[in-house]
């Protein structure tokens, strides 16, 4: 019985990925170690601690004393790095805490796991890894044609991707150097359940049920390569379990779309499970469809203009391949936003109100 490690377990896809390993890794023990910070909640794993399925443990992953309690009591065989601060928004309102948790962070980690790895022997020392969950953002941004691979070099333009960056080397360091079983995976942008609202996809769906406008930064023609949530969380369990040690792995949909695009299947789909004229947040401005919510505001700074990921490496060596597609993946997620408006004013409650971030003071 494997011992598993998820730091960050109780953001979006450390939640999602608890409740994949519940399925698909049954007889594994689950240890939850998250900072709980405003993009993490407790009650997301409910059903998993409920059970006795997981084991939760409040820890801040920049803190050496409490990682290194975290290694010496749980002796894990697996660790995957979900914690970090994640929204490139909130990085340009405040790279601090990006380079504290993402770098800083990181680096305790490696240093905790280069230390419990030591002390191992035989099989168990065979089989230990270390999995750092990353972005395709440390890439940079791609003109019109063309894919990051795994040998594109690093070009971060935000200090969210910067600190990812960052922490992306750290962990390559710690193979060369000292030979520790990591592997890396770099996912392009992720969407389904739990997904804190700040992000496009439930920000769009929650404003839209609201009659609020439906803000595209700059002129809603930047490109993103969508893949659902579920898709990511069985492609790091098979880099987890299959990959080579100081490898690493792009992971992504091939499902390229322009910002425009998703917030047109968005309220497509709305319209459909709710039409506009029976919800009074719009009927009472005289509005039939979400469409016309929509409201070109400031762009980004920095704004990276489009991601796309080969994802072939993972494919061929790992037989990994999305199964959602783009239309299925989004009716789930509309569908869950609708059906879970209760979590969504919860996850918000004193402490976000889905105001504009990341635009700079003069
Ligand atoms: P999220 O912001 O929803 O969740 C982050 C979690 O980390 C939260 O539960 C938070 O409480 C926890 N956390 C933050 N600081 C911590 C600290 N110092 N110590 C312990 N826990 C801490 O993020 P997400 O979207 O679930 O992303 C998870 C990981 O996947 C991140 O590393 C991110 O860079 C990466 N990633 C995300 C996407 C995406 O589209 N969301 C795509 C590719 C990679
Ligand atoms: O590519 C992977 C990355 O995807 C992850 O590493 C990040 O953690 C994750 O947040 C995401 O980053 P993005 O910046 O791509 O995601 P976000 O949802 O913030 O924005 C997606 C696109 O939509 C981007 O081009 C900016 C635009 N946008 C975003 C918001 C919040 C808008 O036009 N309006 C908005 O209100």
């Amino acid at each position: 019985m494997k011992t598993i490690v998820v730091t960050g377990g109780a953001g979006f896809i450390g939640t999602n990925f608890v409740y994949y390993l519940l399925s698909h890794a049954p007889s594994c023990h689950i240890i939850v170690f998250d900072k709980l910070t405003y993009a993490g909640n407790k009650f997301n794993l409910q059903k998993a601690l409920r059970r006795g399925r997981a084991v939760f443990v409040k820890g801040d992953i920049a803190s050496p004393s409490q990682v290194r309690r975290l290694y010496l009591r749980f002796k894990p065989d697996y660790v995957f790095n979900f914690a970090a601060e994640s929204h490139v928004d909130r990085s340009i309102e405040g790279p601090e805490a990006f380079v504290r948790t993402n770098v800083e962070g990181t680096f305790q980690l490696l240093e905790a796991a280069r230390l419990h790895w030591a002390g191992l022997s035989g099989r168990t020392r065979a089989g230990f890894r270390f999995l750092h969950v990353s972005t395709d953002e440390v890439y940079g941004s791609l003109g019109p044609h063309g894919c990051f691979s795994e040998t594109t070099p690093y070009a971060p333009n935000s200090p969210y991707s910067a600190t990812k960056a960052g922490a992306d080397h750290l962990v390559r360091a710690y193979h060369e150097t000292y030979g520790l079983p990591v592997v890396m995976t770099n996912c392009s942008n992720n969407y389904g359940p739990y997904q804190f609202p700040e992000k496009l996809i439930p920000l769009m769906i929650l404003n839209a049920l609201e009659g609020k406008p439906l803000p595209v930064y700059g002129d809603g023609k930047n490109v993103r390569d969508w893949l659902y949530v579920e898709d990511h969380c069985d492609a790091l369990w098979k880099a987890m379990t299959q990959g080579r040690p100081g490898e690493k792995y792009n992971v992504g949909g091939n499902n390229e779309k322009t910002n425009l695009e998703v917030v047109g299947t968005l309220c497509r789909q709305l319209q459909r499970a709710y039409p506009a004229k029976d919800n009074p947040a719009l009927s009472k401005k005289g509005l039939r469809d979400y469409g016309n919510l929509v409201a070109f505001v400031k762009d980004r700074p920095g704004h990276d203009r489009r991601y796309a990921i080969d994802a072939s490496k993972i494919r061929r060596e790992l037989g990994w391949k999305p199964r959602h597609s783009f239309d299925t993946g989004i009716a789930a997620t509309v569908k869950w936003y609708l059906d879970n408006r209760d979590w969504c004013r919860r996850v918000q409650e004193g402490n976000y109100g889905r105001q504009r971030l990341g635009l700079l003071k003069k």
